[in-house]
């Protein structure tokens, strides 16, 4: 088990691959990987098993950007005959010797033609979870504290096969967090920050990070589908844009709209918890705002997207995060970072950051 499966968004397979490479040599585990433009996966392949293992237990998938889900591989591309799909994976699941598993997914990449396989994974789901039962690679009940058997389909006579652990891994189908559009919602944006509070902040914190009655800033708000997520939690919002809000907001009397420059807006008092941002602007100058927000004590939580450049995407995020790191530690400032290629994002990154 030499090799790492990463899903990603398709056309960020480079900046999957860059940061793996990074991240993992920065661990000591040496390798490459395999990069198909468009693909929506890469394959990272270290030297030594051995040390892969233990990088694939020790280090968190949510310290990886760009990748949604990662599976350690029991193999290489298997074959899957037209005929008989099922026992070249029950054969490759005992040859590496699996056991005891708890759960089985059929994926596919997250591309027009991965999703042709989602009937096709659906059938073949229900034989293969029996067949992978009688043969003891899976348990005979469903145990979602167990490893998961991951069987990623690239069409449908190939696959890859291998499995992650629950502690560790996206529980998510694909790595993907469907959301359905609300349709009193103003902008389809509205789901980035939906996505966003689901990823970043866990459920059973929601009811004091997330309450009802806080303050928030919503910083480049038009037409509002961010303000949209913060009045439906009851909060008071200050929306920030030269733009038009949408009226449906202003109408519930929680939101005061004020066209002014989102770089040049101060709060008049000190009672602001969330901090949202969508401007589109150069990464380094949001960066550089935010800081201020949290070294002058003006919120406690912030939410942000980094538009990225097409080129050195990868290198853009790392250097503005660390830029970030560096002035919030000069400035005796303690804040936990997460930051994530959301699956609604698109040539941008989420940020999230924490007071404390
Ligand atoms: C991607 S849109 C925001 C969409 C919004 N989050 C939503 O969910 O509907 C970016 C917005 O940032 C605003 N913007 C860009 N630069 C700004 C600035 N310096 N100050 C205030 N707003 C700005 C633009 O007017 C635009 O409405």
């Amino acid at each position: 088990m030499k090799q790492l499966l990463l899903y990603c968004r398709a056309g960020f397979e480079k900046e999957c691959a860059a940061e793996i490479q990074d991240k993992a040599g920065q661990q000591g585990v040496a390798g490459f990987c395999k990069v198909k433009p468009n693909s929506a996966f890469v394959v990272f392949e270290a030297f030594d098993a051995k040390v892969l293992n233990w990088f694939y237990r020790r280090f968190k998938l949510s310290d990886l950007i760009f990748t949604r889900q990662w599976v350690l591989l029991s193999g290489d591309l298997l074959e899957l005959p037209a005929g008989d799909r099922v026992n070249p994976v029950v054969m490759l699941a005992l040859e590496a010797g699996i056991k005891e598993a708890g759960s089985i997914r059929l994926e596919y990449p997250d591309t027009n033609q991965g999703k042709e396989l989602s009937n096709l994974a659906r059938k073949l789901t229900v034989p293969l979870r029996q067949s992978l039962r009688s043969s003891g690679v899976l348990k005979l009940k469903e145990d979602l504290t167990a490893p998961v058997i991951h069987v990623f389909m690239l069409s449908g006579t190939e696959a890859y096969v291998g499995m992650s652990y629950p502690a560790n891994n996206s529980p998510l189908e694909n790595g993907i967090r469907r959301l359905k559009f609300p349709a009193d919602a103003p902008s389809r944006s509205t789901l980035k920050l939906e996505e966003a509070f689901l990823e970043f902040i866990p459920k059973d914190e929601w009811e004091t990070r997330l309450a009802s009655g806080m303050n928030a800033v919503d910083l480049g708000a038009c037409p509002g589908g961010w303000t949209y997520q913060l009045v439906k939690r009851s909060m008071m919002v200050v929306s920030i844009d030269n733009g038009a809000m949408a009226d449906s907001l202003m109408d519930t009397g929680q939101v005061r709209h004020l066209m002014v420059d989102g770089f040049k807006y101060k709060p008049d008092r000190k009672n602001v918890y969330w901090l949202v941002c969508d401007m589109i602007e150069k990464p380094q100058r949001v960066g550089k705002l935010i800081c201020d927000w949290l070294i002058n004590g003006w919120c406690q939580e912030s939410i942000f997207n980094l538009k990225l450049p097409m080129k050195k995407r990868y290198e853009t995020v790392q250097e503005v995060l660390t830029e970030m790191q560096d002035t919030l530690k000069a400035a005796g400032i303690k804040a936990q970072f997460q930051a994530k290629h959301l699956y609604h994002d698109r040539e941008e990154v989420t940020v999230h950051l924490c007071k404390g």
